[in-house]
């Protein structure tokens, strides 16, 4: 699998001898399974809808129906949606080498997990996860299975309603997942950055985190993001393109 030009086969030979690898996915890994990113002009959902309306509690609480008919919308464009290339190869490295890769993803879809990264560190929850809106109060809680179909559903015994199970604009991510990916992003001999923008923190400062920590890191992404200068090596390409090429047959 050589000659695929001097960045990948010389990046190839740092994956080789890598002891950890570290891999921070955005929007963008997911563009090749027909899921929108959030900024890319034009075909970005932030393009195209407001974050403030649909992507925090202020806005779901003004309009539950709207926002929950966005969030099905897209839990169907999930379901419908494959793995990509670039969700195959990491899937397949992890397999061929157990422990070596951990994935840190952006990501709310469930595309990392279906094409064998099971471990994937998910900072900013899961699409397709039901949550109540207010912590239940009763003991045992209530199961959001039970909850009353509707849009959205609701708690057929305190009115609750159910929310998806992703991070807001303005709310903390996950408990524990900000810390493991730190330690992935600190101990990581590569950190490949797939697919993002870099606008959004805390996540954008794991590639800085792994810079200082020692590791080289690589930028793919067609377009400059906010996090170049972090990079010791960009390459302008997509995921599904360049992920194999650098990890499919090590
Ligand atoms: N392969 C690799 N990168 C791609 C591809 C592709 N096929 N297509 C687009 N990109 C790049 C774009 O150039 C852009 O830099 O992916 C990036 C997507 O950026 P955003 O849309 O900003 O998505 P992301 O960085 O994941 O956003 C971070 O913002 O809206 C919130 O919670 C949401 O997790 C999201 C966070």
């Amino acid at each position: 699998m050589s000659g695929h030009g001097a960045p990948i086969d010389e990046l190839r030979e740092r994956l080789r001898g890598a002891g950890s690898i570290c891999v921070l996915t955005g929007a963008g890994m997911s563009a090749e399974s027909g899921i929108a990113t959030f900024r890319d002009a034009l075909t970005g959902l932030w393009s195209r809808f407001d974050p403030a309306q649909l992507a925090s509690e202020e806005g779901f609480r003004a309009d539950p129906a709207l926002v929950w008919g966005w969030y099905a919308a897209r839990r169907d464009g999930v379901r419908r949606a494959a793995p990509n290339a670039g969700h195959v190869a990491l899937g397949a490295f992890a397999r061929r080498h157990p422990g070596r890769l951990t994935v840190v993803s952006q990501n709310v879809d469930d595309l990392h997990q279906r094409a064998g990264n099971a471990g994937t560190i998910r900072l900013h929850g899961d699409i397709l996860e039901d949550r109540w809106l207010e912590a239940c109060k009763r003991r045992p809680a209530c199961d959001t299975l039970t909850a009353t179909p509707g849009t959205p559903p609701r708690c057929a015994e305190c009115g609750n309603f159910v929310r998806p199970g992703v991070v807001w604009f303005g709310e903390m991510l996950p408990a524990g997942a900000l810390e493991a990916a730190d330690a992935a992003a600190e101990r990581c001999d590569v950190m490949l950055v797939v697919g993002t923008s870099g606008a959004v923190w805390p996540a954008a400062g794991l590639a800085g985190r792994a810079r200082r920590g020692g590791a080289h890191v690589v930028i793919v992404n067609p377009q400059p993001s906010e996090i170049d200068d972090e990079a010791h090596t960009v390459l302008r390409g997509t995921a599904a393109q360049l992920l194999p090429a650098l990890l499919d047959g090590l």
